[in-house]
């Protein structure tokens, strides 16, 4: 194999091109966020899991078949999409909270900071779990940092009424909703059930939500997605998702409800989403379709040409602040330079795609970068994604895939576990020992091989498009400044003597 070896390193500079014209109406957005939400839904083919709220609101939508987040992790996610930059060039390289402690640089300047300045009134309902404070200010506040994350994240009639508050207002605004549901709760509150999918039902010791009417799922009647072991217990798990998926959806519900309420349905951006992969084996953390492709909606009250209509252009989360941007008519600021930080958007607007669908959709491509999850998941990843193929490269391939505190103890991997451990049948499409010793390179051809199983990487037939591949990926890590982009076999020499010609000096560690 051959390892790169000062390879010169051209950090460019570029800029976002966003020339609109100065909107005449006033103009508002909405972002309504799930938390490991995935494609339970009607929208997205899923015959069983209830959401009318949801599929009202894709009906009246651009839905986007093929959108990926660029790293599948909470609050790497959450940064991303409020900074338009991956986890290595906003600074979370892993969760906010507690022993993990990331956060963003100082001087990232993230959507509703931007918004903020240009005089929008800005508002976070439900989960931040980003940081510093200063880079993520929101005039109205109810998250939490000061609130129990159930009642902000999972409470429908709380959520409604916080976001009635939020939309007495004259000013024009900015507002996130940032459920807490579809998360797993077995991990921290366990008395709810696997997805706290008890809590507020009304039985004894569960509270009540006025507004929630929960939907219970027969495990026998689910459609498993193809990742998932086809077992009683995964089922279980599966019909506890469900169950939360569709409080999620009367939430939604309820949010747009508040909207339309306050008079702001016609000049209001929505745009629906989730921050990571469903919590299960093969989805959040892995850049696999499965841990990185999201649900995605976008609801514009100026575009009437695409409502309900599908595209399958490839969009990314990085493209939120782009689009939001475009939306509101505010220009990038990229000229924010700093040892950490090159203020560079690699996303676009996704505002043209709801006009039309793009005759040639050949040459798109979409990024990816992982690095932690929790603090002791250290796994980076980076991902280039086309229409046809994915490239995966492992930074850390040495090391087993890691597997987090929540997921190791849900019914799912538990089962995993204990049918490995007894030589039983796993009834999933991989082995343990496949999912955690994974290859430096990883390539697929999505186009016979949508579950990612047959690495081509070693094929003769392969190289050209590896190497296309690759070249995107470096490209890409050097137009966002990614300090990993040297490994795992060169050293990265970016100061002292190297500070005007970066380098990535080889370690000869190949064996
Ligand atoms: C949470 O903090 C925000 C801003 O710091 C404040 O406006 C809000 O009232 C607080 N909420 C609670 C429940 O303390
Ligand atoms: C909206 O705000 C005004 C003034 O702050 C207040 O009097 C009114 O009760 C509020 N309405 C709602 C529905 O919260
Ligand atoms: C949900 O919020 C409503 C309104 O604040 C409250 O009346 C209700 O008790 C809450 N339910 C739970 C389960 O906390
Ligand atoms: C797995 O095995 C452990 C220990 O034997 C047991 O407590 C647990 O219930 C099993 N879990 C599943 C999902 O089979
Ligand atoms: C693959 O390529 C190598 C080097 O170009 C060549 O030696 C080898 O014969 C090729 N194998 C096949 C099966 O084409």
């Amino acid at each position: 194999m051959n390892i790169l070896i000062s390879l010169p390193l051209f950090l460019f500079v570029g800029s976002v091109k966003l020339e609109i014209e100065a909107p005449s109406k006033r103009l508002n957005a909405l972002v309504i966020l799930a938390d490991d939400g995935g494609f339970e839904m009607g929208t997205y083919r899923n015959k069983i899991c209830q959401t009318p709220n949801l599929d009202n609101l894709a009906k009246n939508s651009l839905i986007f078949n093929k959108a990926f987040t660029s790293v599948s992790s909470c609050s790497p996610s959450r940064a991303a999409l409020l900074t338009g930059m991956p986890s290595h060039q906003n600074g979370i390289y892993g969760l906010h909270q507690g022993v993990h402690h990331f956060d963003s640089f100082q001087d990232v300047k993230s959507i509703s900071k931007i918004l903020k300045e240009n005089g929008i009134r800005t508002g976070i309902i439900g989960k931040k779990h980003v940081g510093p404070d200063n880079v993520y200010p929101f005039d109205y506040s109810q998250t939490e940092e000061n609130n129990s994350i159930l009642q902000v994240g999972r409470n429908i009639t709380h959520i409604k009424l916080l976001t009635r508050e939020f939309l007495n207002t004259t000013k024009p605004f900015f507002l996130y909703v940032a459920f807490h549901d579809p998360h797993r709760c077995g991990h921290t509150n366990p008395e709810y059930g696997e997805f706290c999918q008890r809590f507020g039902n009304g039985e004894p010791g569960m509270g009540s939500i006025p507004d929630w009417q929960p939907i219970i799922y027969q495990p026998d009647e689910l459609e498993l997605p193809y990742y998932l072991p086809n077992t009683w217990e995964t089922r279980l798990d599966v019909a506890a998702q469900y169950t939360t998926m569709s409080r999620l959806d009367q939430g939604v519900g309820l949010v747009i409800e508040e909207l339309k309420a306050s008079g702001h349905f016609d000049d209001t951006l929505v745009v629906f989403s989730s921050d990571n992969g469903i919590p299960f084996p093969a989805g959040r953390t892995n850049l696999y379709d499965s841990g990185a492709a999201e649900p995605l909606f976008v609801s514009s009250p100026l575009h009437e040409e695409r409502k309900g209509q599908i595209t399958n252009s490839l969009a990314s989360l990085l493209d939120i602040v782009p689009t939001l941007l475009d939306w509101y008519g505010i220009k990038y600021d990229a000229s924010i330079e700093s040892n950490e930080v090159d203020s560079v958007l690699t996303g676009k607007s996704l505002l043209p795609l709801l006009e039309k669908e793009p005759s040639d959709k050949s040459k798109e491509i979409v990024f990816g970068s992982h690095n932690l999850h929790e603090i002791t998941m250290y796994y980076p990843m980076r991902m280039a994604r086309t229409q046809r193929y994915k490239l995966i490269h492992n930074l850390n391939y040495y090391s087993p895939f890691p597997i987090d505190q929540d997921l190791y103890l849900s019914p799912t991997f538990q089962d995993i576990l204990n049918n490995t451990k007894t030589r039983r049948n796993t009834f999933w499409y991989k082995t343990l020992a496949e999912y955690y010793k994974r290859p430096e390179w990883e390539l697929y051809d999505l186009k016979y091989d949508p579950e990612e199983l047959n690495n081509i990487v070693k094929k003769n037939s392969s190289q050209e498009i590896f190497k296309v591949l690759k070249d995107r990926i470096t490209e890409w890590q050097k137009a966002t400044n990614d300090p990993w982009i040297c490994s795992p076999h060169g050293v990265l020499e970016n100061v002292g003597r190297f500070k005007d010609n970066p380098q990535c000096l080889g370690l000869d560690n190949v064996w």
